[in-house]
């Protein structure tokens, strides 16, 4: 053997090893933080069962952004996630297997019923559903015909433990708590604020000012749409220029278009004062 042979042998046994004692780290890391339980918080919530709270409970799922996981149907959709694919589980076979609390927990807590945290279901934004929404919501859920097949479980894949262990991946419930909320304007613009922070914060960033991974910018509007054209936007995603955006023209299409024109205005109002008191843009001409 020449000593070249030999060199480049042990320097392949050596990264052998570092890649088997890595693997071993995240396996045992990331199967302690999935197994982790948490306390299961006590939940008021009653499936809504008349119908217009049954009604609101379909325009909140609508105007959240449920379908964009798990299906337009709601009946279950697989999510491409780095490394490993991600299951949105079908909600109308779901819900016959849950009590009302377990599924406020889902939704507003980042657990399951066993005390392990979700992930991939951003309760982190949904914590700000009130008790009633909450209960509309549930209603709405129970309400449907079960429709396609249960969703089949996932197990992590590889990419997901390994970003668990280092920390890019969070489990929902850890998220909650510490999510920063959208500035608070006063009254007359809470409504407005309200449903940014449910509505677009999946995106833009709890707070609104993006970051953190969240793949939409700092929501300003103020310099670059007028109420007109952000209608517009809401309805049909198409932008004042007549761009066609990526995400966010699709997400208008499936979910704002079911806003009210209130709601619209509304939202408006809150993110028109935002860019003010933030001085973040100057404002639209014309
Ligand atoms: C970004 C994708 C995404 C969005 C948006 C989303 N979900 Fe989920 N949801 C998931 C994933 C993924 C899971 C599975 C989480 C887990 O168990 O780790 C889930 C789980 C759930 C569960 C628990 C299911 C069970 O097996 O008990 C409920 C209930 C639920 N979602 C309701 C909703 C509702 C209602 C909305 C809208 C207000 C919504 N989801 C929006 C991805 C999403
Ligand atoms: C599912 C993700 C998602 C949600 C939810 C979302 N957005 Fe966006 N938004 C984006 C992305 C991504 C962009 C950047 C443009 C693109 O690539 O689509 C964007 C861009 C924008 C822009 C700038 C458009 C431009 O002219 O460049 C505005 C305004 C906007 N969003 C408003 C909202 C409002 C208001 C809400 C809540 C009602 C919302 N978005 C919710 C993903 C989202």
């Amino acid at each position: 053997m020449t000593p070249s042979l030999i060199k480049s042998l042990v320097l392949g046994a050596v990264t052998a090893i570092v890649f088997a004692a890595g693997a071993v780290v995240v396996q045992a890391r990331s199967q302690a933080i999935l197994h982790e339980r948490h306390p299961l918080r006590p939940s008021a919530v009653q499936a809504a069962t008349a119908p217009e709270a049954i009604a609101e409970g379909r325009h909140l799922v609508q105007v959240n952004g449920c379908a964009l996981c798990h299906g337009r149907e709601l009946a279950g959709k697989m999510l491409g996630a780095a490394g490993s694919p991600l299951a949105a589980p079908n909600l109308t076979r779901v819900v016959a297997r849950r009590t009302d609390a377990e599924l406020d927990r889902a939704i507003r807590g980042g657990v399951r019923p066993d005390g392990t945290s979700e992930f991939g279901m951003p309760s982190h934004v949904y914590a700000g559903f009130t008790d009633a929404e909450t209960d509309a919501i549930v209603g709405y859920l129970r309400s449907l015909k079960p429709v396609g097949a249960p969703t089949p479980r996932q197990e992590p894949g590889f990419m997901q433990r390994v970003d668990l262990a280092v920390g890019f991946m969070h489990p929902e419930v850890n998220r909650i708590a510490g999510a920063p909320r959208p500035i608070d304007l006063g009254p007359r613009l809470e409504p407005g604020r309200h449903l940014a922070a449910l509505a677009c914060a999946q995106c833009h960033g709890t707070d609104l000012s993006s970051g953190h991974g969240a793949p939409g910018p700092d929501l300003m509007v103020r310099g670059g749409y007028t109420r007109a054209q952000f209608h517009t936007l809401m309805r049909t995603g198409q932008t004042p220029s007549g761009r066609e955006l990526d995400l966010m023209s699709e997400t208008a299409r499936l979910s704002f278009s079911h806003f009210t024109d209130a709601e619209i205005d509304a939202l408006y109002d809150y993110l028109y004062a935002r860019d003010v008191r933030l001085d973040a843009a100057p404002p639209k001409k014309g």
